[in-house]
């Protein structure tokens, strides 16, 4: 069964869903792996409260840029506030391999600026009130 998840990780990794930039996004986030300064940026379209589009760039291993592919490919059409209740746990399953706690940190990379950026966008509109 490990042996379908790593073809499926190195499916996204060769061939990563939703690569790219939005040129006005409404939300546009990006952070790094501490361990080796891989880089990952997301942008999100919302419309009605729901992700319309969503992008990523960036560099980064297999691991991190097939996890950020499989995430984007996730949430595109996703309320934004379904998109905040996605746990580590949620990330890990899609990969469906055991990972060493830091490739683990690579695998949430993602995650970990997508939950930046929708949180960050409601702070800032808060901000506003
Ligand atoms: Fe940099 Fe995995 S080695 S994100």
């Amino acid at each position: 069964m490990e042996d379908f998840y790593r073809e499926y990780i190195l499916d996204h990794y060769r061939n990563p869903r939703n690569r790219g930039v939005i040129e006005s996004p409404d939300i546009t986030y990006a952070d790094s792996n501490p361990l080796c300064g891989d880089e990952i940026q997301i942008d999100l379209l919302v419309k009605d409260g729901l992700v319309d589009d969503v992008k990523f760039s960036g560099r980064g291993c297999a691991i991190s840029q097939a996890s950020v592919s499989m995430l984007t490919e996730m949430i595109e059409g996703k309320p934004i506030d379904e998109v905040k209740e996605i746990t580590k746990e949620d990330v890990l399953e899609l990969l469906g391999i055991t990972l060493t706690p830091v490739r683990v940190k690579c695998a949430l990379l993602g995650l970990k600026v997508l939950k930046s950026g929708v949180y960050g966008i409601e702070a800032a509109e808060d901000e506003d009130l």
